[in-house]
């Protein structure tokens, strides 16, 4: 018969043995997967890529789920250190387990602002806009992990301009609620709104 010390000592062991199945390794999948392109605390060198350090959970996992269905595309993207590719296939190749910690360990992570040139006169008029017709779910200026969705304070403008172009024609989907706002838009007040969310780099 075993010993009660031995018996401990084996429970021990093969519960910790039992650990890594039960807990993926977020920052590892990151560096692995990820930090190539969005950098490896999630704050992206690239203007074309979003940062998403701090991102809500919900709004990475669910930007996962539009990948992989294709209801969004991703452009192709060839980081320096490593081989060309797009959320979609990223997407679709994860698991969800995978997913779930990845997305723990980024929205763990600070977002940092990017500094970059902005038209003040411009950027105030988004601020109003933004106020009235985007602050209920971009909240405290797009910059609030409560929401479920990707913040835009000091994001890279070449993103966000991207992300407003395939936007407003209709080529990427929004939320309804969003789109009853977005559709009423003109271009003007589109590119208020940019010049706002990129003034926030610089508060
Ligand atoms: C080959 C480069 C590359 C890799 C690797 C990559 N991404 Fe991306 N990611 C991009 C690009 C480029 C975009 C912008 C695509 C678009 O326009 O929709 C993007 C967009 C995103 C978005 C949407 C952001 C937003 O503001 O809506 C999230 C979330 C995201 N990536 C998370 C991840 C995670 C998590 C991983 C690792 C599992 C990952 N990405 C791996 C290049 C990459
Ligand atoms: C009813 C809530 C709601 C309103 C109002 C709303 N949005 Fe959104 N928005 C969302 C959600 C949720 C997402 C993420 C899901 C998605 O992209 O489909 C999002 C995504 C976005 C994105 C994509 C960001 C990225 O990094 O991928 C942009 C840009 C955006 N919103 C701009 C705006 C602007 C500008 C307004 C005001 C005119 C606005 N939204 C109003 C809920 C809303």
């Amino acid at each position: 018969m075993l010993k009660p010390a031995t018996l401990a000592a084996l429970i021990g062991i093969s519960s910790l043995a039992l650990v890594p199945a039960a807990f993926a390794d977020g920052a590892a999948i990151a560096k692995d997967k990820c930090a190539n392109c969005h950098g490896s605390d999630g704050n992206s060198s690239d203007p074309t890529v979003p940062s998403i350090a701090g991102f809500p959970e919900a709004a990475i996992t669910d930007a996962f789920e539009s990948y992989k269905s294709d209801d969004r595309k991703g452009a192709k993207y060839k980081p320096k250190n490593g081989e060309e590719d797009d959320m979609n296939s990223i997407a679709k190749e994860i698991s969800d387990s995978d997913l779930k910690a990845v997305a723990k360990y980024y929205a763990g992570q600070t977002f940092k602002r990017q500094k970059q040139a902005f038209d003040a006169k411009l950027a105030k008029k988004g601020a109003k806009l933004h106020d009235r017709k985007c602050e209920k779910c971009h909240s405290e200026g797009a910059s609030s992990p409560e929401d479920d969705a990707p913040l835009m304070a000091g994001q890279w403008r070449e993103y966000l301009e991207n992300e407003f172009k395939l936007l407003a024609s209709g080529e990427r989907g929004m939320p309804k609620k969003m789109k009853k706002k977005f559709k009423k838009l003109d271009s003007d007040q589109l590119k208020a709104l940019i010049e706002f969310y990129v003034s926030e780099g610089s508060e």
